[in-house]
């Protein structure tokens, strides 16, 4: 039973959790903290190396600008809440995704996270933030273009956020929705799809355990077969 190297979760349906309670939407987005305490805790208990949150995609912007700078406010609260404790358990914490039009006050405490976590070398967790697959890779292709290097998968790969980052094994989708929105789309070529009706605030290690033991039992062919 293989231990997944990188899991990368799409935390969706803090809009619902909240509606379902006569809540504004941000609240939902506000519970959301403590199902990524839960996701963490469990990642560091399973020995797995790369957790990935997407947490705004680069098509999220169509949101009110309310919903957006609320958005922007909690994941830089976020990233100042956590981080120390997160430093003190070996978590490198790493941002991909389009950082230009973001906060300064955002931006100020993505650069503190990552600094003080630089060393920790236990598990990496990565935040995508203004991230879409998308934009990344035509990101890479300008990158390619410009370095005049051959055309190939592992030089256009050079030009992602992390290009050390590897392939997700496994990818969670929280609240029932069957797509993949513009994450990773590069890196989910082979990715393993597990997605639960469960709304991202109510996500706890236990989700994640399942989701794990369902992800040991799949048989992986890469296009083979066994
Ligand atoms: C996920 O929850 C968080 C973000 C996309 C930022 P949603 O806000 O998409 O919640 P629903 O899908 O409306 O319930
Ligand atoms: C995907 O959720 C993005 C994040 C979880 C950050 P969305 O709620 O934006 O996705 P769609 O619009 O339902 O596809
Ligand atoms: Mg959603």
């Amino acid at each position: 039973m293989t231990t997944p190297r990188h899991v990368a979760i799409i935390m969706d349906g803090n809009g619902r959790w909240a509606e379902a309670r006569g809540l504004p939407r941000y609240r939902g987005h506000m519970a959301g903290q403590q199902a990524i305490r839960e996701v963490t805790e469990a990642s560091l208990e399973s020995g797995i190396e790369w957790l990935t949150l997407f947490a705004f995609s680069t098509e999220n912007w169509r949101r009110s600008s309310e919903e957006v700078a609320t958005l922007f406010d909690l994941f830089e609260a976020v990233l100042k809440e956590e981080t120390p404790t997160l430093v003190d358990k070996g978590v490198r914490v790493r941002i991909i995704g389009e950082r230009s039009n973001l906060p300064p006050s955002l931006l100020k405490a993505i650069s503190e996270a990552e600094e003080m976590s630089r060393r920790c070398n236990k598990m990496n967790l990565v935040g995508a933030l203004n991230y879409g697959g998308r934009q990344e890779i035509l990101r890479a292709a300008k990158r390619l273009l410009q370095s005049g290097e051959d055309a190939t998968e592992n030089n256009l790969a050079k030009g992602f956020y992390l290009p050390e980052m590897p392939d997700p094994d496994l990818i969670i989708r929280t609240s029932g929705e069957l797509r993949i929105s513009n994450f990773l789309l590069w890196q989910s070529a082979y990715s393993e799809i597990w997605v639960t009706d469960t709304l991202w605030p109510d996500f706890t290690k236990e989700d994640f355990v399942r989701a794990i033991e369902e992800y040991q039992s799949r048989e992986r062919r890469f296009g083979g077969h066994s």
